[in-house]
């Protein structure tokens, strides 16, 4: 893998896995990121990349939908490998506006795939990054494996089971080499504050109250993103063709609890003024309205085939989430405002 076309690089978890190829993985090639800039991409995430990496790291900003500037893509850049990240990523976004889950997410990908088999003579891998929520709800017993039969609840979940369904046709129909990884939910830098944890410490700092959706009993199954970003490299490496890999933290937590452990952690390293607890902060609301109850991952293919396992706790994972997120005010308050939007019309809107 020298050439590798990363979608949707200017997002939360592809920014996180560029640095990470670039910086340190053992990885000499180069990386061409294709990101549309919707209002969760954000180039100025890997500004400094662009300075650094000159002549291995290329971003063009581009829909995945868009297959003629793909097809100039491999071209140009003698595209061997592609790791699918775009996509529309928030649920509540896709209860109220499903259109470009489906556009994007199925489209795109469908988009994508028809184009590595037009290049399938100098295609390696094609990585499909997914989600865990393709497999539905649990209940309060037992975990998903890759058997577990695909049960999405909600339009963004439906739609990446849709795409996990064309790529893994496009391995057995056409012979295409894919790879699909089922993660569950990532927290770190550079996420976007919409998802629970950004927006719960962002809400926190700024005294605003923390919406809690119903009584805050639902699961979820949370990994620090180097930790996603490292079973990913490993899954393109070492993966089998054609296999799906479950990347998961062994790290269940009712969603009440890490709203409160983030309240601590904040009062503890950045005390409030008057020293009352962030707790107080907590405010129950409507729930979602299908809210998966629980996520649980089982990950032992990943860790048993490719000796994978998570680095971080979810304390020292949170710790250094928290941290970057105090250290970046800039980065937030340009996100927040979306002025970022404007300085992408500045710098490639002519490309
Ligand atoms: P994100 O919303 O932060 O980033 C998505 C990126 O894709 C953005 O930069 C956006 O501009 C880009 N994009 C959207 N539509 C595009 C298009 N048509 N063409 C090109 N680029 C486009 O999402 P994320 O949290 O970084 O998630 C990345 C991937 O990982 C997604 O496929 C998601 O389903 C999957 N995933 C996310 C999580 C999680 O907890 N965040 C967990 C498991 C899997
Ligand atoms: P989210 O970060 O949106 O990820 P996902 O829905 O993909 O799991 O939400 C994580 C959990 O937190 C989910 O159960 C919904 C809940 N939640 C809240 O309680 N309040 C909020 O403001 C948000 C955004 C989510």
């Amino acid at each position: 893998m020298q050439n590798i076309l990363v979608t949707g690089g200017c997002g939360f978890i592809g920014t996180n896995f560029i640095r990470f190829l670039l910086s340190d993985a053992d990885f000499d090639g180069r990386i061409i990121n294709v990101d549309k800039l919707t209002y969760a991409g954000n180039p100025q995430n890997l500004a400094d990349i662009e300075d650094v990496f000159r002549g291995r790291y290329f971003f063009i900003m581009a829909d995945i939908c868009d297959p003629q500037t793909i097809t100039d893509l491999f071209a140009k850049y003698k595209i061997d490998t592609i790791c699918n990240f775009a996509a529309e990523s928030h649920v509540d976004r896709s209860i109220v506006e499903p259109d470009a889950f489906i556009k994007t997410n199925i489209e795109g990908t469908f988009s994508l795939l028809e184009v590595a088999r037009d290049h399938q003579d100098q295609l390696i891998l094609f990585h499909h990054v997914s989600t865990d929520e393709v497999y539905g709800s649990l209940g309060s017993e037992g975990y998903f494996t890759e058997e577990t039969p695909y049960k999405p609840n909600s339009p963004y979940s439906a739609s990446k089971a849709a795409s996990d369904h064309l790529v893994r046709a496009y391995h057995k129909t056409y012979g295409l080499p894919v790879t699909i990884s089922n993660c569950s939910n990532n927290y770190g830098p550079y996420q976007f504050p919409e998802k629970l944890i950004p927006l719960m410490i962002l809400n926190a700092l700024e005294e605003k109250p923390l919406p809690v959706y119903g009584e805050g009993r639902n699961i979820r199954d949370w990994l620090y993103v180097s930790d996603h970003c490292k079973a990913v490299w490993k899954i393109m490496q070492d993966g089998k063709r054609g296999q799906t890999y479950n990347i998961g933290g062994r790290c269940e937590k009712a969603n009440l609890d890490t709203v409160e452990i983030i309240c601590d952690l904040l009062d503890e390293m950045q005390p409030r003024a008057h020293k009352r607890p962030r707790r107080d902060l907590i405010k129950f609301v409507k729930d979602r309205p299908g809210h998966d109850f629980r996520y649980a991952i089982d990950c032992s293919k990943l860790e048993t085939e490719l000796d994978w396992g998570p680095e971080e706790t979810f304390e020292s994972g949170l710790r250094k989430t928290i941290q970057w997120y105090l250290d970046h005010k800039e980065w937030v308050e340009r996100v927040k405002s979306g002025e970022y939007l404007s300085w992408v019309k500045q710098h490639y809107e002519d490309i």
